[in-house]
């Protein structure tokens, strides 16, 4: 039931690059196709380190949603929401702050980390200091097992399964959790309840998680098996008590190699990027003033492609013949930078023009992208909700 939902976020920064399609995105592309998605702009993440610059960040969401869309993020696939459109978010965060341990927010590494890289910044904040906190409450309010993150991140999911693993210690054991298990057992007939028992003994004994696995295989076949039941059943098997918040894993995303226009990385921050819906025209232009072996200065010096940034975006788009080709005219002089840019120019427009027509009916016609959303939101709030629910009746707050 809980088991095989990803979900991942990002920051509203506007326009995305091909660096982002060939790292974060065709990784989304891929998991769509295999596990029930949920995507969302963490635009209160921005305002953890951008509270003192607040404006661009809802025309950022939108021009990044228009990014996933044209990427081709499937809506009929995919639930496309906005955090601060899902207020649970903030309760769970506020519920989750009430038990997280101080020393543990203190010691995620980014938080140093990013003080530091941020210095002209203020980052002393009580938000700043949250934001892990408040990831998490994104992560464990959809009972997410699958976090798709960079390197980066992964240090926040492991603080998620700590701070889910402490509430479901915490909050997880009802007066009687034991006997009611067992009566839950019971209700599963004697045979499955026996495979159960075993798979549960295979488990504590020896921490094999494809019991674990098995097991609740096992209890998704069973029919009409209990909401309440099920989480005490899942509690049971792994000696937590009732396991009210799941805790997720990092799926991680490898680092993309997309080369900027410079050779380092693609990023914002170097001014060496390609948007992925840049027009032709630029596209056309940045490649041709892109730099080159600096000692190729006239057209009949030989070249070394190991040390020319275009090479590098030749294994990104080109097929052997021609990285062959690029290999023997660079070093013999036999082609002019011009002509072994044109194939890259021509591989980078070919990705894009599905981009460009995909994003049109968008930018034509934005309510377009407002429905989306807010379909995504209701969906997602139908989620938090029910997981709401839950906490607050284990958080002692359940007043119906
Ligand atoms: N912190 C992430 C980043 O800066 C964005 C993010 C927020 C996120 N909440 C998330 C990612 C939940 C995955 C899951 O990139
Ligand atoms: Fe670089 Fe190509 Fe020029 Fe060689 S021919 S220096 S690989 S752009």
């Amino acid at each position: 039931m809980y088991a095989e939902r990803v979900l991942s976020g990002m920051r509203p920064t506007g326009s995305l690059h091909l660096g982002h399609y060939h790292g974060v995105l065709k990784n989304w592309l891929r998991l769509q196709h295999q596990h029930p998605c949920l995507f969302f702009v963490a635009d209160w993440h921005a305002l953890t380190t951008q509270y003192d610059e607040p404006q661009g960040i809802v025309g950022a969401s939108w021009d990044m949603i228009i990014d996933w869309l044209a990427a081709g993020v499937d809506p009929a696939r995919a639930t496309l929401f906005i955090q601060s459109q899902v207020p649970e978010h903030a309760e769970l965060h506020l519920l989750l702050s009430m038990m997280a341990p101080l020393g543990w927010l203190e010691r995620v590494p980014t938080y140093k980390d990013q003080q530091e890289k941020l210095e002209s910044k203020d980052l002393s904040t009580y938000g700043f200091l949250g934001y892990p906190l408040l990831q998490s409450a994104d992560i464990l309010i959809y009972r997410a097992d699958k976090v798709p993150v960079g390197e980066d991140q992964v240090p926040h999911i492991e603080f998620s399964r700590e701070v889910a693993r402490r509430f479901n210690h915490l909050y997880g054991r009802e007066p009687g959790f034991e006997e009611k298990a067992r009566e839950a057992v019971r209700r599963l007939g004697s045979k499955r309840a026996r495979s159960f028992t075993q798979l549960r003994t295979h488990f504590q004994q020896n921490g094999d998680q494809a019991a674990i696995a098995r097991a609740h295989a096992l209890l998704d076949e069973v029919p009409g098996l209990a909401h309440a039941d099920r989480e005490r059943l899942c509690g049971h098997l792994e000696g937590t008590g009732k396991m009210i918040l799941v805790e997720p894993g990092a799926l991680l995303t490898e680092a993309s190699r997309m080369p900027g226009l410079d050779g380092q990385k693609m990023s914002k921050s170097y001014g060496n990027t390609i948007t992925l819906r840049e027009d032709a025209a630029s596209v056309t232009r940045k490649l041709r003033r892109m730099p080159t072996d600096p000692a190729r200065v006239h057209r009949d010096d030989p070249g070394n492609p190991d040390v020319c940034p275009v090479w590098q975006l030749h294994q990104v788009y080109s097929d052997e013949a021609c990285q062959a080709w690029v290999q023997q005219g660079c070093r013999s002089a036999g082609i002019g930078c011009l002509e072994c840019k044109q194939p890259v120019i021509d591989g980078i427009l070919a990705e894009q023009a599905p981009m460009r027509e995909r994003a049109q009916p968008y930018l034509d016609d934005p309510r377009l992208v407002r429905e989306i959303i807010a379909d995504g939101n209701r969906k997602a709030r139908q989620l938090a909700r029910e997981t709401m629910r839950d906490v607050r009746a284990a958080m002692g707050l359940d007043y119906s």
